[in-house]
């Protein structure tokens, strides 16, 4: 990454407001929209959105709480919206051709989910989602816990980027094979957006949501102004709160940090570059917080979590293939694979009795790394002493690296598979399971 490959770097912007329901009815309109996605003095962008706005509306409920979406598709091609890292029913899922058919231009479809685990998810559409995800239809999913930790300031950190020309509008070529067939289709312009964008103390305790919604950026982050722990990695807790250092988000993943403001200044969100470090955005802090009294980062509480049985577990590989400066398998019809396959096969990767514990060995024989994401379920990623570490539902692999996760797989229907970098999902890089 290149510090001149981005334009000028502009502050925060506002959010959508704010749609606050449980088990209330809403509408989530997906229509043509135009953003101020650039600077103020520069133009506005037509690109996608829901409800008039890209990002669309915090969707949020309490834990327990249900989820009643009535979408309307007004884009003028098909649609669905994936409910990302929701552990709900298969057939609300939002995955056209496999959990639903898709929802043409002009038609709607119901959902409605309860939320079994507290945390920060995101939506997104699920139909050519390299194209609709890069044109802006996603937004936060917010659930609750029912009794939250003590912050002065809830705040949705959402970071995305996007290519855009010198007039303004998004460049087109979004299955630009040569972007395909290496990191993905990567953006000239950058930006963190804070919901709700207002001033900070000194001294306050915040809780930022962190949520990469680029469609294939990687997202070092360095936080500055800030002293606090890594308390969730894609909407689960950490057991124990963690340093915040190296934190690297993969397309799709999320981070919650409990942090005490310790700038006078602002918190900045800086994406380090080769070059000069890249501020994506930033919150003011305005005056002083001498109220609270210091002390730690508590964990969250937990949400559910079924015990891996790994004396039984299955243990299978998942070796990804293609790309760019690699061989390509012998099997493969398209850019990308998985174990000698490109796209969806007829047969599953693997058929699992409801409640099996499976080892899966994911092996990287590429030359990039890859957000490997699955549907309905948060897996455990294996540690290099064999322990349990966090509890996800995407794990970046480096490039020409492994890594194993254990999955408790308890949750029935047919669960996509795949590479969240949407431009390596788009060129074959995707496989699916079934659970009995
Ligand atoms: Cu975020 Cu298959 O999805
Ligand atoms: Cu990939």
């Amino acid at each position: 990454m290149n510090r001149r490959d981005f334009l000028i770097t502009s502050s925060a912007a506002a959010l959508a407001p704010r749609i606050t329901f449980a088990s209330a009815s809403v509408e989530l309109v997906a229509k043509p929209v135009m953003a101020q996605i650039l600077p103020a003095r520069d133009p506005a962008t037509p690109m996608l959105g829901f409800n008039g706005n890209t990002p669309g509306p915090v969707l949020r409920a309490r834990q327990g709480g249900t989820f009643d979406v009535r979408f309307l598709n007004r884009i003028g091609e098909g649609s669905a919206v994936h409910w990302h890292g929701m552990r709900i029913d298969n057939a609300m899922d939002g995955v056209p051709g496999m959990t639903q058919d898709v929802v043409d231009t002009g038609a709607e479809f119901k959902y409605r989910f309860q939320a079994p685990d507290a945390g920060t998810f995101w939506y997104h559409s699920h139909n050519r989602s390299w194209e609709q995800v890069a044109k802006g239809l996603y937004g936060p999913l917010i659930v609750d816990e029912i009794a939250p930790p003590d912050v002065d300031h809830d705040l949705i950190v959402i970071i995305d980027d996007w290519r855009m020309t010198e007039s303004g509008t998004l460049a087109d070529g979004f299955e630009n094979m040569h972007d395909q067939a290496h990191q993905g289709r990567l953006g000239n312009y950058a930006r963190a957006l804070v919901e709700p964008n207002t001033p900070v103390r000194r001294g306050d305790r915040v809780r930022l949501r962190l949520i990469n919604v680029a469609t294939d950026r990687i997202f070092p982050i360095e936080l500055e102004g800030v002293d606090g722990k890594i308390v969730a990695f894609d909407g689960m807790p950490l057991p124990r709160p963690q340093v915040v250092s190296n934190l690297v988000l993969a397309p799709a993943q999320r981070a919650d940090v409990i942090a005490d403001v310790t700038s006078a200044g602002q918190i900045a969100f800086v994406f380090p570059t080769r070059d000069d470090p890249y501020l994506l955005g930033e919150i003011p802090v305005e005056g002083v917080n001498t109220m609270r009294q210091p002390s730690g980062i508590p964990a969250l509480p937990p949400n559910e979590q079924k015990q891996p049985d790994l004396d039984t577990a299955v243990v299978l590989t998942l070796t990804m293939q293609g790309g760019a400066m690699s061989r390509p398998a012998s099997t493969q019809t398209d850019i990308w694979a998985f174990n000698g396959q490109s796209g969806l096969t007829d047969t599953p990767f693997h058929r699992f009795e409801r409640g099996q514990t499976a080892r899966i060995h994911l092996v990287n024989d590429t030359r990039f790394p890859h957000g490997i994401h699955l549907h309905g379920h948060h897996f455990f990623e294996v540690g290099t002493d064999a322990s349990l570490g966090a509890f996800r539902d995407t794990t970046l692999v480096d490039a020409g690296g492994t890594r194993d996760i254990v999955c408790v797989f308890d949750n029935p229907g047919k669960w996509l598979l795949h590479c969240h970098m949407l431009g390596h999902q788009a060129a074959g890089m995707k496989t699916w399971v079934e659970v009995a």
